[in-house]
Formats: C-alpha cells, structure tokens, sequence
C-alpha cells in the first residue's frame, strides 16, 4: 500500500491525483515559528512506499521543508520515497553566466537525489541539460509534459489559432501541443536583457493578420517575456491573443500586464495553484505512477 503526503495550500491537487491514483491522502501539518524557522509533523506511521507532493513555486522555504519531510518520513517507516514535484524551481540556471555563478540545477538536483529515490516533474525547463537523470544522478527521474494536454484545450477554446511560443526553447512545447492538434505553429527569439526587461522577435514573414494566436510556454514569471509576444503578435494584426503555460507563477503584476498589453484569456494548469487553472495534470501524473517501471510499482 502505498500513501500520497500533501501539503494543505497545494489540496486541490492533491485531491484529484490521490483521486486518479487510487492513492489514501494525508497532509503533512506545517507550523512556522516566529524567528522563521518549520516544524513538520507527519503521520506517525508511514507505508513502505510514500509519495510527496510539493511544487517548488517560491522555492526557498519549500526546499527547506523537502528536506524536513524527506528525512522524516524515512525515520516514521518510509522505505521508498517518491516526490511529485509539478513545477521544478532552479532549473533555469543550469550554467554559470558569470565567473564564480553557482549552477543552481545542478545542486539542487543533487539534493533531491539524497533525499528521493524517485522525482516526478512537468515541463521542467531543460536546456543545456537533456534529460531527468542528469538533474537527479542514480534515482528515477521522470519528466512529463503538459503541451498536449494545453494543446487539447487550445484546440476546443481557441480553434483554428496559431501557437505562438515566446522563445526558441518554447519549441518543444509548442511543437508537441500543435501537432496533436493540427495547429500551425511558429516560435520567436528572445534577448533577456533583465528580469523584467526582455526583447521578444517574431519570425520574419510570420502573416499573423486575422489570425487567433495563443501564446504557449513553459512558464511565466513575470511575464514580461509573454508580454512582448503579446505586443509582436498585435503588431502583426493579431485578431485576438490568449496564453496558455503549464506553470502559472505570474509574480506580481504579471497578469495586470498581460491583459494590458491586450491578451485575452489566460490559461494554465493546476501544477501550480492559480486562478488561470483549467486544466489538470492529475491523470497523466497518476499515470507515471502507475506505469510500469514506474517510481511506485
Ligand atoms: C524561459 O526561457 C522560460 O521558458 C520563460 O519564457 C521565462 O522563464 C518567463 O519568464 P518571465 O515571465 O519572467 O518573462
């Protein structure tokens, strides 16, 4: 038997894949001290198998709390420890940019390794690393994809539009959501000049006038870069621009911004807990746990 952890602000999915995993639900009670510091408590006895939700959106406290709950778990009975971690933080600093920079994913994922055997992610943001087993070394990492889950409810809500991803790194979500769909699909380079302070270029030739476009991606943080997509897209005619990314972390004043540059409608999917939810990875998470050589059989 096998037991799914939750933390109480991530309940709503952890109710639909406990739900489409067949798996009982606790949630792990969290206290915060006045000085800062976690106190964790668990169920008091835990099965061999123990799978972990958390989502790493606003990372810091939440590593802290992985490696609390992690180490717990094993002292109150787990044998085999599974994270489900939606949306991977620190995977974008994958190389040092500057002499003396810490490749953040690298350390990161080497802490996970110490303390899963198994780590489930959505769209974690690989680019000059290929694949899971690079981030966690010698455990089972597994990465799914949430574009064509995107791309089905772009193709019921938007039909007939063209998906648009802000940067050359978009194509693999971009490719994999239009093509399950018949969409037309195109990406734009991106020059990153700051954290709010992006150039977003469209594809010479790209005819957008008329058209519906969606903006896809991976993330938005700020959502500067979705922003600039939004100003290209109108520039060239767009008749109508919506967004759609699997993990929503829209920090700040990033949705206000967004419908100011004239997007429309704003979707994503429940791997990170937000208002623009509509979509939900519970299914296809309950299926790699379900699969064979999967991290629970
Ligand atoms: C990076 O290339 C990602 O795919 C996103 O495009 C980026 O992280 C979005 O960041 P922001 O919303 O802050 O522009």
């Amino acid at each position: 038997m096998s037991l799914l952890l939750a933390f109480d602000d991530e309940r709503a999915l952890a109710e639909r894949l406990a739900q489409a995993a067949g798996l009982p639900l606790a949630f792990v009670a969290r206290h915060r001290f006045p000085d800062g510091e976690t106190r964790l408590r668990l169920p008091p006895a835990l099965p061999a198998h123990t799978v972990l939700l958390r989502g790493l959106q606003q990372p810091n406290e939440k590593l802290t709390e992985l490696m609390l709950a992690a180490a717990g778990a094993r002292e109150l009975g787990a044998q085999r420890l599974t994270l489900v971690s939606p949306y991977l933080a620190y995977m974008r600093q994958d190389m040092a940019f500057a002499p003396g920079e810490v490749v953040s994913q690298r350390h990161v994922g080497r802490a996970l390794a110490a303390w899963f055997d198994a780590v489930i992610t959505v769209d974690p943001h690989l680019h000059r690393v290929a694949t899971m087993d690079e981030v966690v070394p010698g455990r089972c990492g597994i990465a799914l994809s949430a574009a064509p889950l995107l791309g089905a409810w772009i193709a019921e809500h938007a039909p007939g539009a063209l998906l648009l991803g802000p940067d050359e790194e978009a194509l693999q979500w971009v490719r994999a959501a239009a093509q399950a769909h018949g969409m037309a699909y195109a990406v734009c380079s991106k020059l990153r000049h700051a954290d709010r302070k992006v150039e977003v270029t469209l594809p010479e030739g790209l005819e957008l006038r008329g058209r519906a476009v969606v903006l896809l991606d991976d993330v938005a943080s700020t959502g500067r870069t979705l922003v600039e997509a939004a100003h290209g897209a109108h520039a060239r005619g767009a008749a109508s621009v919506d967004v759609a990314v699997t993990h929503a972390l829209f920090v700040g004043d990033a949705l206000a911004e967004l419908h100011a540059a004239g997007v429309r409608r704003v979707w994503s999917t429940d791997s990170v807990p937000h208002e623009s939810n509509v979509v939900s990875i519970a299914g296809m998470v309950a299926g790699a746990l379900a699969s064979p050589g999967s991290p629970r059989a």
